[in-house]
């Protein structure tokens, strides 16, 4: 796949990363739901599932190859050739397809999981990747928990992939364990080492364990990675993946210092992460970057001011950028006199239909009894000033 050197690939694994996380798995029908979503917001591949691990799965991998058209369609195996073959024969009704295969390259893992050693690891991993290539030629390669692996050991597998055949090298932090600068490091010592690293993408897959998931995947990107594997709203194993639609708008909102950009539709990104959210059971939390309920609210009287002189006071980005219709001025009892003028005349009030100070002082008395004060309450307590007044 041919790219301009600032263009940054997509990955989305909601469906099969995040799903693995869910509770309940999602049916064939709401998987093709999240499908259509995601391809609507512009992802450049989705990787759908994991085939060979059940009927299910092999059934909703081929439903989404065969309805989706806009976005590449991948699945994932292990670096053996049933897996392989299932995703082969699961994609087949696609017109392009990718294949993704992974090994575990850290000591622990190879020593502990696989009970092998790094030679065996590195020749079943080009065994894999020479099988993949049969059917496809577009091959992935993971080097699983990465972000753990030694240097070297890293160096030598990602170029025997390349030699392999792999077009796209994904590097997981597999455990959310590196720092931002460090996993920048791992990025930027692949390409002073490996002699062949531009014959291929390299990717990157950070887990949010330690809350560094979307910082390393920048990190990477600033160092080089031209894809970045992530999810919708950060679902994803354990404390979850890197959030699509976080990265997606720090490129956006910061493009001007990184340089690199994306094909993300971002005015579908509020949909999309709504979607996501009720049908995987998954609510997000009201103070998550760009799609919480919060992220585009304004408590403090002082910002709700700001924000009433112009908009860049306390918003980098806007909501309509994401698909939300407007900023919400939340009215509690840090809320100024200007803010509560601003929300009736919203409501359709003039100044002329009430005395400021009363209705001020009402809401205050409110807002300290209640925390948030809702548009309903505040034509009440207008509705009971009236009352009184005619008393
Ligand atoms: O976290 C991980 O290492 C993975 C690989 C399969 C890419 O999900
Ligand atoms: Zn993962």
């Amino acid at each position: 796949m041919g790219i301009s050197n600032d263009k940054v690939i997509i990955f989305d694994t909601t469906l099969r990363d995040g799903e693995q996380a869910l509770n309940a798995s999602l049916s064939v029908h709401e998987k093709l739901q999240i499908a259509h979503a995601i391809e609507r917001l512009g992802v450049d591949i989705m990787e759908v599932g994991f085939p060979v691990s059940s009927p299910g799965d092999f059934q909703s991998v081929q439903e989404i190859a065969r309805t989706v058209k806009n976005a590449r369609v991948c699945a994932l195996a292990r670096a053996v050739e049933a897996d392989i073959k299932a995703c082969a024969d699961a994609l087949k009704p696609a017109d392009q397809f990718r294949i993704h295969t992974f090994i575990s390259t850290s000591d622990v893992h190879v020593q502990q999981k696989l009970k092998k050693s790094f030679a065996d690891v590195q020749a079943m991993a080009i065994h894999a990747i020479k099988y993949a290539r049969r059917f496809t030629d577009d091959v992935e390669f993971s080097c699983e928990d990465a972000g753990r692996t030694p240097i070297d050991n890293l160096c030598r597998m990602v170029e025997q992939a390349i030699i392999a055949g792999a077009t796209t090298v994904n590097i997981p932090d597999t455990v959310g364990y590196t720092l931002p600068n460090e996993f920048g490091g791992i990025i930027e010592t692949l390409f002073n080492r490996v002699p062949n690293i531009d014959k291929a993408v390299i990717s990157v897959h950070c887990h949010n364990d330690l809350g560094l998931a979307v910082a390393n995947s920048m990190s990477a990107v600033q160092a080089g990675a031209r894809q970045i594997e992530c999810t919708i709203n950060g679902i994803g194993e354990r404390a979850g993946n890197c959030s699509l639609e976080e990265v997606a708008m720090i490129m956006k909102t910061r493009h001007e210092l990184l340089g690199v950009h994306t094909q993300i539709n971002h005015h579908e990104i509020a949909r999309t992460s709504k979607l996501v959210s009720q049908l995987c059971n998954m609510p997000v939390q009201l103070n998550k970057a760009i799609v919480g309920g919060n992220a585009f609210s304004h408590s403090s009287g002082i910002h709700q001011d700001g924000m009433l002189k112009a908009s860049n006071t306390y918003e980098i980005m806007t909501p309509e950028s994401v698909g939300i219709s407007k900023t919400k001025l939340n009215l509690t009892s840090r809320s100024g006199r200007h803010v509560i003028k601003h929300r009736m005349e919203s409501l359709g009030y003039q100044e002329s239909d009430y005395e400021i100070e009363t209705l001020y002082a009402d809401f205050l008395a409110l807002a300290d009894k209640k925390g948030q004060v809702f548009d309903d309450d505040l034509e009440a307590l207008l509705f009971n000033i009236k009352q009184q007044d005619q008393q």
